[in-house]
């Protein structure tokens, strides 16, 4: 566990840094991007404060996971496993989190690409495709992991390259770095 979380701080500092160096230099290289004021605009900002909140509300859920540990293994190794009648209240919680994930994963994927198609993001920082591109993968192996249809090994795979936190720490990071570069 300890190395686990070690692991974490030190990928997060590794993306933290390569995130600085790319913004220095395109800070330097790229001309200031203006905000833009439209109507279109205006809604956008609406959908990425929305989006923002949905992707902390999905992350709280797997910390919450981290945190209760035991119950949330238990579930997984038996599908039909229901909690004893006296589940904790954060067992009660996660299990409505469990239940809703799905659609709200859903709709943070389609929040997030009406939020970037509407404010007419400046592609060539490379922030903003690599960002758009992790939504899409994380929203893509979702799919994978519940379509029922997915050989076994994909639905391997896709547990792997979905249920976990690095696709999540790149996306803050990069979202927070390239609206930097925007906001002044
Ligand atoms: C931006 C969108 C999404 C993010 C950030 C996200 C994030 C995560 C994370 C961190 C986990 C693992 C930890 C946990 O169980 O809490 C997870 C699990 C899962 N996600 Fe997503 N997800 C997203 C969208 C989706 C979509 C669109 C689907 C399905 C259509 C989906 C289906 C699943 C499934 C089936 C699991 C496994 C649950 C389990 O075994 O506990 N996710 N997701």
């Amino acid at each position: 566990m300890i190395k686990s979380i070690r692991g974490i701080l030190i990928y997060t500092a590794i993306i933290l840094i390569a995130s600085i160096v790319y913004f220095v230099y395109a800070y330097t290289v790229y001309p200031p991007v203006p905000e833009r004021e439209t109507f279109l605009s205006e809604v956008g900002e609406g959908f990425g404060e929305v989006g923002l909140w949905a992707l902390l509300f999905i992350y709280a859920r797997t910390l919450l996971k981290l945190v209760i540990g035991k119950g949330a293994l238990v579930k997984r190794i038996l599908p039909d496993y229901s909690p004893p009648a006296t589940a904790s209240i954060f067992q009660q919680l996660l299990g409505l989190l469990d239940r809703t994930h799905i659609y709200v994963g859903i709709a943070t994927v389609a929040i997030i690409l009406l939020h970037i198609a509407l404010m007419g993001v400046p592609m060539k920082i490379l922030f903003f495709p690599v960002v758009l591109a992790l939504v899409v993968w994380q929203g893509l192996f979702g799919m994978f992991l519940t379509w029922r249809y997915s050989p076994k090994e994909l639905k391997r795979f896709s547990y792997l390259v979905h249920a976990q936190f690095l696709t999540g720490i790149m996306i803050g990071i990069f979202a927070y770095f390239g609206h930097l570069l925007i906001d002044d």
